[in-house]
C-alpha cells in the first residue's frame, strides 16, 4: 500500500437552483462498507490533527464545509491534498500516515471509516510506523 492507492474519489451531485445533495451508499460510492462516521469541527487556527497511520482502517475525508490539507506519507512519499468540496472525498488505505493541517474557520472534516473505533489498529508513533513497514 502506497500513497498512489489514495485518490480523490467525486461523489455524485444532485444539482439544484435550491441546493445542491449529495449522497453515499457504502460500498457502492466508496469501497468499503461504512462502519463508523466522526467529524472534526471547532479546529483552532493552525491546529494540527492526525499524526498517526492505521493498520487496517479504510477511510474517506470529506471537507464538508470550508477547507484544511491532508498530507498523506508513505515512509517514500508525501503528497499534500487541499480539500475543499463537499462532493470531493480522499480515499485513504490502510498503513499510510497522515496529517490535517491549514484548517479553514468553521470548517467541518467529516470521515466515513470502514470499522469501529479501536485504539489497537493504530500506530501514533513515525518510528514505528516506518519500522512496521520495513523502512527502519
Ligand atoms: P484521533 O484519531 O487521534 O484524532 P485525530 O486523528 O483527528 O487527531 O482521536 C482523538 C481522540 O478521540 C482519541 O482519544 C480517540 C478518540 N476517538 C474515539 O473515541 N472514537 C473515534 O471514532 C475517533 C476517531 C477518536
Amino acid at each position: 500500500m502506497s500513497i498512489h492507492d489514495c485518490y480523490l474519489l467525486d461523489l455524485p451531485q444532485i444539482t439544484n437552483p435550491r441546493g445542491n445533495l449529495t449522497f453515499i451508499e457504502g460500498g457502492v460510492h466508496v469501497p468499503f462498507e461504512i462502519r463508523r462516521v466522526y467529524y472534526l469541527y471547532d479546529v483552532p487556527g493552525g491546529a494540527e490533527r492526525g499524526g498517526h497511520a492505521h493498520k487496517a482502517l479504510q477511510q474517506l475525508i470529506i471537507a464538508m464545509s470550508g477547507s484544511f490539507d491532508v498530507v498523506l506519507d508513505d515512509g517514500r512519499e508525501k503528497r499534500r491534498f487541499h480539500l475543499n468540496r463537499s462532493y470531493t472525498g480522499l480515499y485513504v488505505c490502510p498503513m499510510i500516515w497522515r496529517e490535517l493541517d491549514n484548517f479553514s474557520s468553521g470548517s467541518v472534516c467529516m470521515v466515513l471509516a470502514s470499522n469501529l473505533y479501536d485504539e489497537g489498529d493504530y500506530y501514533r508513533n513515525y518510528q514505528d510506523y516506518l519500522r512496521a513497514r520495513g523502512l527502519r
